[in-house]
């Protein structure tokens, strides 16, 4: 196992240029954008609300209309498998006077939505649901008052969700979350003039009539360098390096756990780009040991934590993951999925209502599983499957289109 990747540009921050591209005023450029199906939703569904978005290509401009221009879209808002898309424009759209029906697949309707209704129709918006507090919903958008929010779940969506929506009214917002989410909204509104401000597990956004355009250059995404960062980890042989990952603090926890268990990584030429920590990384393989994780861990590390199960189980280490029953809202109940998939391949796992237990045992893991939709799930295994001695058929494999569409090619290339 040998190679040089630069995986695809960071999911968080590529919708997150899109919308404030089209929320700008004037010409901003993107660079190294994410070119899949999840961030081609946030660009049919600003497309659809009558913005200008082209062809997502490497590198491009999108002319924004300015703070408050969107428009009443014909049909319904398709956000396909992607809650960012959702909840981010959820709160782009409660400040608009528009009224706009927002749909998706059957995993994203499932998904909890009541989070960003709560403020955002503590602000003004009102909110239909045809059933429970998934999609379809219909947000009536309006003039919104400001808000000072307490979160009960640290999640950077909802907390997006609200900044968009004070951004477009021009109102003051305040959230305060039990734990800091990822931060890239921030940074990058700050780089766009806006006046907003971190305090620890605090964040204000002061109102603003403008927003500057952009220059984004979109740095490799963690949360798709953690699958190679894991194969090398496992290999017996080799070496991997990663080139222009995001090292955004915020999204560093499975680095670290990694680390604590033994990883042999090392963070090479580090560098300050566009407001965002960017660095290779040089992975060789490692004897791991076991590790708990939970309590205030678990934000930095939420995305990754299914893979995190397959790293401990291919190692043959104990692993307690705790305090992450988000697991269970997220493409698929992703507890119970990692839990019934290591163990149809003969790991040793307990299921907890926030989290899972995988116990020390080494053996050959083999069997087929299915990720049940889930594209986390399916590259987590797709380690697994690519690691010395296993046996694994991922069904499916074609479900990490919607954050990876070249995940397969990737791994092929680098374990040939
Ligand atoms: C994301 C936030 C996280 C993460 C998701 C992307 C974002 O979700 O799990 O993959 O881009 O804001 P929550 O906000 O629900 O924690």
């Amino acid at each position: 196992m040998w190679g040089t990747v630069r995986v695809p540009g960071d999911k968080s921050i590529s919708h997150r240029a899109l919308i404030l591209a089209c929320l700008a005023d004037g010409e901003s450029a993107i660079r190294g954008i994410l070119k899949s199906e999840d961030v081609e939703s946030t660009a049919g569904v600003l497309r659809a609300l009558g913005a200008s978005v082209p062809p997502l290509s490497r590198s491009f401009t999108v002319k924004g209309s300015g703070i408050r221009a969107l428009r009443q879209p014909r049909g319904g808002l398709q956000c396909g498998n992607s809650g960012t898309t959702t909840r981010l424009m959820a709160g782009v759209v409660a400040a608009h006077p528009i009224a706009a029906q927002f749909i998706g697949d059957e995993s994203l309707s499932r998904r909890p939505m009541k989070r960003v209704a709560e403020p955002l129709g503590y602000m003004g918006a009102r909110f239909d649901f045809a059933h429970g507090d998934g999609l379809p919903m219909t947000i009536h958008g309006t003039d919104l008052r400001s808000i000072d929010w307490d979160t009960k779940a640290s999640s950077a969506q909802v907390k997006s969700a609200i900044l968009l929506a004070g951004l477009v009214a021009g109102v003051e917002v305040r959230v305060t979350e039990r734990s800091p989410s990822r931060d890239h909204t921030e940074r990058m509104l700050r780089s766009a003039g806006v006046d907003i401000e971190n305090d620890g597990n605090q964040v204000c956004l002061r109102p603003t009539t403008r927003l500057a355009p952009l220059e984004i250059d979109v740095p490799a995404d963690p949360s798709s360098a953690a699958f190679f960062v894991a194969l090398a980890a496992l290999a017996t042989a080799g070496e991997l390096v990663l080139t222009h990952v995001c090292l955004n603090p915020t999204r560093t926890g499975f680095l670290d756990v990694m680390q604590r268990m033994g990883a042999r990584i090392d963070v090479v030429e580090k560098t300050e780009r566009g407001g965002e920590t960017v660095a290779s990384l040089r992975i060789r393989p490692s004897e791991l040991r076991g590790a708990v994780v939970g309590g205030a861990d678990i934000g930095s590390i939420i995305d990754e934590l299914p893979l995190l199960a397959c790293v401990a189980a291919g190692a043959g280490v104990d692993l307690e993951i705790n305090g992450a029953e988000e697991l269970r809202v997220k493409e698929s109940d992703r507890i119970a999925t990692v839990v019934h998939n290591l163990r149809a391949v003969g790991a040793e796992v307990d299921e907890l209502p926030d989290g899972l237990r995988v116990h020390a045992g080494r053996r050959p893991l083999a069997g087929s599983i299915d990720p049940r939709s889930d594209h986390r799930i399916a590259m987590a295994f797709g380690v697994l499957s690519a690691a010395t001695g296993n046996q694994i058929t991922v069904t499916n494999p074609g479900c990490v289109a919607v954050s990876y569409p070249r995940f397969w090619e990737d791994l092929r290339m680098v374990s040939a």
